[in-house]
């Protein structure tokens, strides 16, 4: 009897005794090292948050009949997306007040370590290859039909946008015990750089080096690179020498900025690496390359919580919602009942809003601060290689902690509005339409679904949107939808009014912020928690990275920046 008790309680924790989507976790080992999946973080519910779990919700989702695209209240169809970018979203230059790029491209990095949507099928397959709309095409696919009179499209015949589905808990019999759809993330809920050490055994083995706990970097031109590609498929090349690269997270390539953020960390990895090794010059690869992740990952969540939220969410209602702390010490906050997964409103709305503020063009900066050149995003994206050449890498790192973003509102540059990814086609995607439509696809609740939920008025009529809301855009929300129950969430919620201090409105903050509360609040291995394996003098060490440190100590051109890399020199 004692025997089946003493089974029962130390090990039935550890076996997985529902039907979460998420891996299947048989057995814990209680360290503080974590795994790559983020399994075992939560002891009692050790898949919670894993690679391919669901999305969690903030209200109830909305979906047509059968899981399809909702309808509007008066049963017609929602406005189309492209029109709604068209018609919302145009193009404009205003520059951001104190922001740099780099905040915002830091930003982008965060968002991927916390969630990827898991597609359904190629995309390539949901337009003809000459980005015609297919009557008859693959089932996966939602592609958005381009309206005639298109001012971008037209001119090229093009009338077709490619999206497909996102896979949910029913494709996979898990999660039953939901009773909706609910749509599944490719990475883990953890703010845990994965985009550097993978997410598999299988991909992490293929990133170390196995000496002196490096990562596996190949030295081009006496600088790190990551490993190169030749078979990666979201790669343009044009010159049969270009390359890829090869590193935890397949979105590495998508634009340089991104790039440089994800090298920045894999060579901070690798510097701690060093330092611990001479400081520890009897520890084996295995404890130099944990030690050095563990402190590379504190690193992280100390400086996105503490030098990049406060600047999206205003600082005084982060420590007001206890996201952050003024405390010294460890904080001990982690609360083993709350979930890690990510909203889906969070990542496919409140997240997206800063699609809206990415510069067009990349200023290339000299060490005097003064721009030199600049390319258009359409001739950089996907082309990582574009980085080793010249003095590229340089110029583009002094460039993005220089250079301002675009201001916090409904205009978005055409370079993402109209000639995202566009390779060698005469006019590419817009991400605009894409981010509308996987909204629509993922069954979000409504504006002012989510407007109530915040513990804002929930509208009777259009006009009651005037509280948060420009006159002049309520009257575009009238002429686009039939009845404020319409109103799409990341349309209301982008076009706030800003408020003081963050990048978004009430409705969108209230989502951020819940989620960045779930974050911190849902991780036993959280830097500030006494589990996390960190001694009290190394959190006190933890407190002083930033993000120009990260770039100072490991982008061997630059000689100088700002304290502040994501605030712009003259205001800080
Ligand atoms: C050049 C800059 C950027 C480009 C080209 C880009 C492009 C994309 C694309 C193509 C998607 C997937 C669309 C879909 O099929 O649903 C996406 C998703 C997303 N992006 Fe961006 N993005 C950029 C910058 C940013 C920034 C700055 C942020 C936030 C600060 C951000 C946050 C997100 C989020 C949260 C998602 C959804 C993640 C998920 O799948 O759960 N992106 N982006």
């Amino acid at each position: 009897m004692i025997f089946v008790y003493f089974i029962l309680t130390v090990f039935l924790p550890f076996i997985l005794t529902d039907d979460e989507c998420g891996v299947t976790v048989t057995k814990c080992v209680n360290t503080n090292y974590r795994t790559l999946s983020g399994e075992c973080t939560n002891l009692k519910n050790p898949n919670w948050g894993t690679p391919q779990s669901t999305y969690d919700r903030f209200a109830q989702p909305r979906y047509g009949p059968d899981g399809t695209i909702r309808k509007a209240v008066n049963g017609s169809d929602l406005p189309n997306a492209r029109l709604v970018s068209r018609m919302v979203y145009q193009d404009n230059t205003l520059p951001e007040k104190r922001l740099t790029m780099s905040a915002i491209e830091t930003g982008q990095f965060v968002a991927h370590d916390l969630s990827f949507a898991f597609l359904d099928g190629n995309t390539g397959l949901c337009c003809s290859a000459s980005q015609q709309w297919l009557e008859e095409k693959p089932e996966q696919c939602r592609s958005v039909k381009i309206p005639e009179n298109d001012p971008s499209y037209e001119l090229y015949n093009v009338t077709c946008i490619a999206v497909t589905r996102s896979h949910t808990n029913k494709d996979f019999n898990c999660s039953t015990n939901l009773k909706y759809d609910e749509q599944l993330t490719e990475t883990n809920a953890f703010l845990d750089l994965s985009l550097i050490y993978g997410l598999t055994e299988e991909i992490h083995k293929t990133l170390r080096a196995y000496k002196d706990g490096k990562l596996k970097l190949d030295i081009r031109n006496g600088q790190e690179w990551f490993l190169q590609s030749k078979t990666h498929l979201e790669c343009f090349f044009s010159l049969s020498t270009d390359r890829c690269y090869r590193t935890g997270d397949s979105r590495v390539d998508q634009n340089p900025l991104l790039t440089i953020i994800h090298l920045m960390w894999a060579r901070e990895h690798n510097r701690l690496a060093s330092k611990l090794k001479s400081l520890n010059p009897n520890w084996n690869d295995e404890k130099l390359f944990q030690t050095a992740r563990q402190i590379a990952i504190a690193e992280h969540q100390y400086i996105t919580y503490y030098e990049l939220l406060p600047l999206f969410l205003g600082r005084e209602t982060m420590l007001k919602n206890n996201i952050i702390h003024k405390k010294p010490g460890f904080i001990n906050d982690y609360d083993e009942n709350i979930r890690p997964h990510i909203y889906n409103e969070h990542a496919q709305a409140g997240m997206r809003r800063f699609h809206t503020m990415v510069q067009g063009d990349v200023d290339l900066v000299n060490e005097e601060g003064c721009p030199y050149r600049n390319a258009n995003l359409r001739d950089v994206i996907n082309k990582p290689h574009w980085l080793e050449e010249r003095d590229n890498f340089n110029g583009i790192t002094r460039g993005m902690n220089n250079q301002p973003a675009i201001a916090p509102d409904t205009f978005t540059r055409r370079e993402m509005s109209s000639f995202l990814f566009i390779s060698n086609k005469p006019v590419g995607a817009d991400i605009i339409s894409i981010d509308l439509q996987r909204s629509r696809i993922h069954g979000l609740a409504t504006y002012n679904d989510i407007r109530e939920k915040c513990g804002l008025k929930k509208a009777e009529t259009f006009d009651d949107f005037l509280d948060h809301i420009e006159p002049k855009k309520v009257k575009l929300l009238k002429e686009l939808y039939d009845h404020p129950n319409s109103v799409d969430l990341l349309v209301g919620g982008t076009m706030e009014r800003v408020k003081e201090g963050t990048m978004a409105g009430p409705t969108f903050n209230c989502i951020m912020l819940k989620q960045f509360y779930k974050t911190r609040k849902s991780d036993r291995l959280w830097f500030e928690n006494s589990q996390s394996g960190l001694t009290e003098r190394q959190l006190s060490e933890i407190r002083k990275a930033s993000i120009s440190k990260l770039f100072c100590d490991n982008a061997v051109g630059i000689k100088t920046m700002q304290k502040h890399g994501f605030l712009q020199v003259s205001k800080m």
